[in-house]
């Protein structure tokens, strides 16, 4: 909003008031606008010294408060100031020279002349005859600085003229106020985007390191499971090995020292028929041997179905367990409850292998540490698996047994139940016997 100016001639006192407004408007409008502080003092002083009717020469200044220090420091003027001038006003005590009083006081001050005014302590080489107005610049009864503003030697000095200058005074002390605390809160918020950017930073570079350390980590994890896997094949073709070596010289044993040794039976019962009956001691011995033949063949026998039972082969898993558990309970009592083990089960013959194998390893386990007296077995399909139980009532197998045991039998067990992609359970508890759970997907 523009307001017309009033014409020298018509200074009538509605014409004054209307150019008070005026001044005070605009004033308020710069101080406003977004320009940095330096800027809109200047602008301010500006329109200040162009309020005619308050008789401002051309000069002007503002200092800012030093509560602390006590001093007014100059922060912006108007005019042509001499070197002299600003390097001696750069810092003005509190109640030094006109300035100095207004920063202690916070009233207004005008003086008539320099030169006459005592309490206008400073003087300059160049200095000409001038009155001032020195304007406190308060916010909300707060002294932020000091306004200084040249005027002839009769300023205009009644009640509209002192008002419209603390009016003024106010306007700018709040927008110096405002200022420091955008400052402020700029330098706080670049603080804090500095710090995020730094943070972020921060966690970027982590969580580069976090992937680089996970990337490792899988890698040797990969490198591990490879060698893992391929230790597996390798045992695998190990126990396939073994299993074929068993039977090969389990069939030999068998048959070859089996036949043999019959063959030589036969020729020790036919010298015994030929030999004369008188001959008691010759007869007695050759009955002996035979009996020691008898007993060879009968170990072979046992050897070979040690090494291999071939009823494994003839007749398949249900029959060896039985056959096995028979043995058992001939030699060591042990009483068997035998369980699903009447129906042919139909799978492949490495599998009947594996299974054997487990039930033997865990019954030679129970006889070796469980000191049962009876064991429970069965063999079953549920849910597409295939299911091998073997429960003993003996003393159980503790948590330390299963999850720590680096002897060789439970990881034995564990590998030919993995190697068909199955899973065993060991279960045990003190006193009440252990139960070994082997399940193993069947094939469609
Ligand atoms: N049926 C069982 N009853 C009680 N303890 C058992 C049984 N089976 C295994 N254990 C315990 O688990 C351990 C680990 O068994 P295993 O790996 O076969 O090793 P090993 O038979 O050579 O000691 C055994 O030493 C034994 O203490
Ligand atoms: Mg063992």
């Amino acid at each position: 909003m523009t307001y017309p100016s009033p014409s020298p001639l018509e200074q009538s006192p509605s014409n004054r008031v209307t150019e008070e407004y005026r001044i005070l408007h605009k004033v308020a409008k710069i101080l406003q606008s977004p320009s940095d502080l330096e800027k809109l003092l200047q602008d301010a002083m500006q329109s200040i010294i162009e309020f005619k009717e308050l008789k401002v020469e051309n000069k002007a200044g503002i200092f800012l408060a030093d509560e602390k220090k006590r001093v007014l420091r100059l922060f912006n003027t108007y005019g042509a100031f001499s070197e002299e001038f600003l390097e001696k006003e750069k810092e003005v005590p509190f109640g030094d020279c006109l300035c100095g009083r207004v920063a202690v006081s916070g009233e207004l001050l005008m003086s008539e002349s320099c030169f006459s005014d005592v309490r206008h302590e400073r003087t300059f080489s160049d200095m000409k005859v001038h009155g001032h107005y020195i304007v406190p610049l308060k916010s909300q009864g707060y002294l932020v600085g000091v306004m200084f503003l040249y005027t002839d030697t009769n300023p205009s000095w009644y009640q509209h003229s002192q008002e419209v200058l603390l009016s003024i005074g106010g306007l700018i002390a709040d927008t110096i106020q405002r200022k420091k605390l955008e400052e402020e809160l700029a330098r706080h918020r670049q603080t804090l985007e500095d710090l995020i950017v730094k943070r972020t930073e921060n966690l970027r570079a982590t969580n580069q390191t976090l992937l680089d350390e996970i990337e490792k980590h899988e890698e040797t994890q990969k490198t591990l499971l490879n060698s893992q896997d391929q230790l597996r094949k390798l045992s695998n073709q190990i126990q396939t090995i073994r299993e074929e070596e068993k039977s090969r010289i389990s069939r030999e044993v068998h048959d070859e020292l089996g036949q043999s040794l019959t063959g030589l039976k036969m020729d020790l019962l036919h010298v015994k028929d030929k030999c004369p009956e008188e001959s008691v001691e010759l007869r007695e011995q050759l009955e002996a041997m035979i009996a020691v033949v008898d007993n060879t063949i009968k170990s072979v026998q046992r050897i070979a179905m040690e090494l291999r039972p071939p009823i494994l082969d003839a007749f398949g898993i249900c029959e060896a367990i039985v056959w096995q558990a028979r043995e058992c309970t001939k030699k060591l009592g042990i009483r068997f409850d035998l369980q699903g083990l009447q129906e042919q089960v139909k799978i492949e013959q490495d599998l009947q292998t594996t299974l054997f194998r487990v039930f033997q390893e865990t019954l030679t386990n129970i006889v070796r540490h469980a000191a049962a007296s009876r064991v429970e077995v069965s063999l079953y399909t549920e849910s597409e698996c295939l299911i091998l139980m073997i429960r003993d009532n003996g003393k159980g197998m503790n948590e330390d047994d299963i999850k720590h045991s680096d002897s060789l039998g439970l990881i034995g067990i564990r590998e030919r139940v993995h190697a068909w992609e199955g899973e065993v359970e060991f279960q045990g508890s003190p006193g009440k016997g252990t139960t070994v759970t082997v399940k193993i997907p069947l094939k469609k």
